[in-house]
């Protein structure tokens, strides 16, 4: 039996949540801070996951078997470093990497490295510098359009530009090196454009080369139906996703997934987490646009409610290093997930508007993402608000039970996305 310490607020820790809870192998769950979905699946706990310190009390205190870390920066800081370097704290098992295999996702140069000495398809690419300006500009004329450019840190998600002429691409990578995320763009990755439809694989590890691989899923990035307007924090997802099919993903698992913890095993990084594998089909071969060092939102949202198995026995896997003896089953049916967000968002939007009808939602699963409590009042506080998440024998009939859903829940300004999984 384990007592388990989750750190996040969003619809992924609300997802991981409810699986967790679902555990027989579970004493008592923590999620801190959490938010009010989730208040029913565990004891709410108000620490800052910055102040590892205090993290580390609280573990102690509470018995703390397993911390999960939910979102990168944390990871991209340290935590699991600071757990893992200290005599008193080395019980504990950090369910994500430290900071060296969280540079996956910390450093798009170093995933691109990394990638170039493991064999592992990818976008070609080079990496320039404020002193290699002049450089950036010439390699840029050699390359076709569209133009690829790619803050090298972490940048919440933005830090990527796609554009379609030389003269803007040029001047947009000056404008990276000279500051437009701040030090994540003192360096960029400028990067061959490739054409395809994405699909985020999931894989746990225990840092002795042993993996499971979770439900795939895709995630809509855009705020408009069929992918047009602003980029987001994701607006729905759907699991499976049809081209990847057993065929398919065993090219992943062969190009892919087995030379990343091969590699890392290699490197002499020992990476126990979660590996998200952003990838795209090109022509039927899989390519790596991304690493990240956590799982996807709002991917878990349908990855949870896909993995059968027990998800702590998985994370006693990785705490004991065995996870080849876990297996790993997923259900049959198709799950989606539409997000409901706040009227504006990604740009201005107002939050604090009561929030109703979730109770009258029976037969989907309601995740959190950004609500709070205000006057004994469910309201609205984030630009993602909440969203559903459905079973059906086939993606549409999933679709279906989650429009259902979203349109019994009420809020001012809600808006949501219709067409989810219906490109595919
Ligand atoms: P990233 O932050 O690396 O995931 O990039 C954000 C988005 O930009 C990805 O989800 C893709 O849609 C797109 N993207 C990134 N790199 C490439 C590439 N080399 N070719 C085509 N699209 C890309
Ligand atoms: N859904 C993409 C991400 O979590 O980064």
């Amino acid at each position: 039996m384990k007592n388990i310490l989750l750190l996040g607020s969003g619809g992924r820790e609300h997802a991981i949540a409810w699986k967790i809870a679902q555990s027989p192998r579970l004493r008592k769950l923590y999620i801190a801070p959490g938010n009010p979905g989730m208040a029913e699946l565990g004891e709410l706990v108000n620490l800052d996951m910055m102040d590892f310190p205090a993290v580390a009390d609280f573990a102690l205190k509470t018995k703390i078997d397993i911390i999960v870390v939910g979102p990168e920066v944390p990871l991209v800081e340290g935590i699991a470093d600071y757990f893992n370097d200290q005599p008193a704290l080395q019980h504990i098992t950090v369910i994500g990497p430290g900071k060296q295999g969280a540079m996956l996702e910390g450093s798009k140069d170093f995933a691109k490295d990394f990638m170039k000495r493991h064999g592992i398809p990818t976008a070609a690419y080079r990496t320039f510098d404020g002193t290699h300006i002049q450089e950036g500009l010439d390699y840029l004329k050699t390359q076709k359009a569209p133009y690829v450019l790619k803050a090298d840190g972490l940048c919440a998600g933005k830090g990527v530009l796609i554009i379609d002429n030389l003269p803007e691409a040029q001047e947009k990578f000056k404008e990276m090196l000279e500051g437009m995320f701040g030090n994540a763009s003192a360096s960029v990755v400028v990067e061959e454009f490739l054409s395809g439809i994405e699909c985020s694989v999931f894989v746990i590890t225990d840092g002795a080369g042993h993996y499971q691989i979770l439900p795939e899923a895709k995630d809509y990035k855009r705020i408009g139906e069929h992918d047009k307007g602003l980029n987001t924090g994701g607006m729905g997802s759907v699991s499976p996703v049809k081209f990847a099919t057993p065929e398919w993903m065993s090219k992943v698992e062969e190009r892919i997934i087995k030379p990343t913890v091969g590699g890392l095993l290699a490197d002499g990084i020992e990476y126990k987490g979660f590996i998200f594998f952003g990838l795209i089909n090109v022509e039927g071969n899989p390519y790596v646009i991304e690493y990240n060092c956590r799982m996807g939102d709002p991917e878990t949202e349908t990855v949870m409610p896909r993995l059968k198995s027990d998800l702590v026995d998985l994370l006693e896997g990785v705490a004991e290093k065995n996870l080849q003896e876990k297996t790993v089953e997923f259900d049959e049916r198709a799950a989606v997930n539409v997000m409901l967000v706040s009227g504006g968002y990604p740009e201005a939007y107002k939050k604090g508007y009561p929030i109703t009808g979730c109770e009258q939602i029976t037969d989907s699963i309601v995740f959190h993402s950004g609500t709070t409590m205000k006057e004994g009042k469910l309201v609205t506080a984030g630009g993602r608000v909440i969203s559903v998440t459905s079973y059906g024998k086939d993606k549409d009939e999933a679709l279906a039970k989650s429009m259902q859903g979203a349109r019994k829940i009420l809020y001012q300004d809600k808006y949501y996305r219709r067409d989810i999984g219906q490109d595919l």
